[in-house]
């Protein structure tokens, strides 16, 4: 059977991307965040999984803001990465798993969660650089991606709390796929940030640091949050962090293995955890 072995809480900031992608990793400002990676580049490589089901949000890249899904599964059999502007970043395609993503799917929706489905979506730096963070800059991708869209950028978003109850759903789906697979899930995006007025650059290390501090053992005290505590705390684009709830909600009992906060990154203070889970059901 298939299981979930593990969680990443990652920020997705595209100019990490930008800084692996032309190799300035070594530079001042870069390298005391990708010194802070190394750690978590092991510990996945130990834990070896074979799929990631990587829950993301789009940037009005694949889709454009004439139709919002609150959430969509991928369930193609590859996924290019997308021209955001500067040309697609040089990084390997994709690999997906459409016979798992079906399955999720079927599951998921049987499980009265309302999914959108993609048969082809291009994915932008939502997807691709956490597997940069985690992966470093491999020939090939070394695990498969069910990707899993979730709209933060148009109001009115899920709360944290369905987030949370999808990750329990997705829990559920991987437990019945018959072919042993490792699975781990990651949610992105976050930490506090603010790209736009008046508090633009905003990071709240305060806000970050309650966020982790309860994410692995209290998620409770996270899954009540409203929308307005996000926007006021962590700023308009802090609200990604829902999508850390979903891989909290997919995981049973986490053991916490690595924790790293470094701001600023760009405009965004970039956080990363890394779960195990400890039940094997
Ligand atoms: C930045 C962060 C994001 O999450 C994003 O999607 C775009 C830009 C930034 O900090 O620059
Ligand atoms: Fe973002």
């Amino acid at each position: 059977m298939a299981r979930i072995v593990g969680g990443v809480g990652c920020s997705h900031i595209p100019a990490i991307g930008a800084a692996a992608d032309r190799g300035m990793e070594n530079d001042a400002y870069f390298k005391p965040l990708f010194d802070g990676y190394g750690p978590a580049r092991d510990w996945i490589k130990t834990l070896n999984p074979d799929v990631v089901i990587l829950v993301y949000n789009d940037h009005a890249s694949a889709f454009s803001v004439e139709l919002v899904n609150t959430f969509v599964l991928g369930v193609a059999d590859d996924y290019e990465p997308h021209d955001e502007g500067y040309g697609p970043r040089p990084v390997p395609i994709v690999e997906g798993h459409a016979e798992l993503s079906a399955h999720i799917l079927e599951c998921l929706v049987l499980d009265e969660f309302d999914m959108a489905l993609a048969n082809e979506m291009t994915v932008d730096h939502g997807l691709t650089v956490p597997l940069t963070v985690m992966y470093d800059k491999p020939a090939a991708w070394p695990v498969r991606v069910v990707p899993l869209c979730v709209n933060v950028i148009k109001y009115p978003q899920p709360t944290g709390n369905r987030c949370f109850k999808l990750g329990q759903a997705l829990r559920r789906a991987v437990a019945s796929y018959p072919d042993d697979l490792r699975v781990v899930v990651f949610g992105t995006g976050g930490m506090s940030h603010q790209l736009q007025g008046e508090r633009a650059g905003l990071i709240n290390r305060d806000f970050d640091t309650y966020f982790l501090d309860n994410l692995c053992d209290s998620p409770d005290v996270l899954t009540r949050l409203s929308h307005l505590e996000y926007i006021r705390d962590a700023g308009s684009e802090g609200i990604e962090l829902i999508m850390w709830l979903m891989m909290r909600g997919a995981l049973k009992a986490p053991a916490e293995r690595y924790r790293f906060y470094h701001v600023p990154m760009s405009n965004t203070a970039a956080g990363l955890v890394c779960y195990e889970e400890t039940l094997n059901d």
